[in-house]
């Protein structure tokens, strides 16, 4: 299932787009019997963005995929596929990646959605590899974008302080050099998925007055379980994709987690053995913003200057399902 490739994918353009209105802790205060001091301990985070009532996921999407093509120097003519990965669609159909092809404009190219919690984006680089590879797609636009503010209950301050609503996207087509994808793990346990997912909306539980009264329609989580699976997983899924590319976690030049919680974050990184300043967090300004995560890590690291040609990033994933997943890049 994880390979290592001669002919590897590169990303040539990343960016991304987060709503204005911030959301302090100090505000959550005056919603929720919660505090500063605890949320910044138990999680890092100081605040995050929340996106206005009129805007969809697709919204966000859109301004990020078009930053992105102009980070690439691209128009969106020279794109032949969309894939978006995220856990809160503008509707179950048709996909937001549909919805992002109308508002970019763009031709009769294939789009879909890739559904893997907060591992989405990884997924998606990794289907997209394989899609170019084998010659499917050429140039394909991968966005992630989540309004996880619309799922969120304001009344439980286990999971209100967690989510912020933020998007990110990538270019990826085949590389012509010696920087790109190198290897990749992907895995899912589905015996798990009760312990963070939005119970009424789907088929299981249709949309309903007695679904809404009894709040079944927000995201309901098991924060201490998900915590303890979250440190093994990812600890898992970026020794097995080193390993398939041939590489130790000494050689780890920048780790890119998913930003859950800083305490997952600063776990992981021990059990890899990376020095703190290697680890890349944004957690404090953004929150959980599940499959915007980790292109946004990528595109400030980039625009601080902060990455060498040569460098070793790995990526590194865990979301509802649950999923888990890592790539390794050479930039
Ligand atoms: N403010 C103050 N107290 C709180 C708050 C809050 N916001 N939230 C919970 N508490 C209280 C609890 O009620 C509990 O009190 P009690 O001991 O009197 O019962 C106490 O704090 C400890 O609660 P725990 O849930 O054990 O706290 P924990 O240290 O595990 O932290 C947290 C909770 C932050 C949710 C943590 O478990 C976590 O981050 N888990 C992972 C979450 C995550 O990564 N989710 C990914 C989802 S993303 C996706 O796929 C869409």
């Amino acid at each position: 299932m994880e390979k290592r490739n001669k002919r590897k994918i590169k990303i040539t353009g990343s960016g991304f787009y987060v709503p204005d209105k911030i959301l302090t802790n100090f505000d959550l205060e005056k919603i929720v019997n919660t505090s500063d001091e605890w949320i910044i301990t138990r999680t890092g985070i100081r605040e995050r963005r929340i996106a206005s009532d009129k805007d969809a996921t697709s919204d966000l999407a859109i301004e990020a995929s078009r930053r992105t093509l102009e980070d690439a120097g691209l128009k969106v003519k020279d794109i032949d596929m969309i894939i978006m990965a995220t856990s809160t669609p503008d509707t179950l159909f048709p996909s937001t990646a549909c919805w992002i092809q109308k508002g970019l404009g763009a031709d009769h190219i294939p789009a879909f959605d890739v559904s893997a919690g907060c591992t989405g984006f990884l997924y998606g680089m990794i289907l997209a590899e394989s899609l170019i590879l084998s010659g499917t797609a050429k140039r394909i636009l991968l966005a992630g974008a989540e309004l996880l503010t619309k799922i969120t209950n304001y009344k439980d301050r286990s999971t209100c302080v967690l989510f912020g609503d933020a998007a990110g996207a990538m270019v990826l087509e085949e590389s012509d050099d010696e920087s790109g994808m190198l290897s990749f793990y992907w895995r899912a346990d589905g015996q798990l998925g009760e312990l963070l997912y939005q119970p009424a909306g789907g088929t299981r539980i249709p949309p309903s007055i007695e679904a809404l009264e009894k709040d079944l329609q927000y995201l309901a989580m098991k924060g201490n379980e998900v915590f303890k699976h979250a440190v093994k997983r990812m600890g898992e899924a970026a020794l097995e994709a080193l390993k398939s590319a041939g590489l130790k976690k000494e050689d780890i030049d920048y780790f890119i987690p998913h930003q859950a919680n800083i305490r997952i974050i600063d776990a992981t990184g021990r059990r890899l053995k990376v020095p703190k300043e290697k680890v890349y967090s944004n957690i404090d300004r953004y929150g959980n913003v599940s499959v915007a995560s980790i292109p946004i890590c990528l595109h400030e690291l980039k625009q601080d200057g902060k990455l060498k040609k040569g460098d070793i990033i790995v990526m590194d994933a865990f979301g509802a399902g649950f999923t888990w997943a890592a790539v390794v890049y050479r930039w």
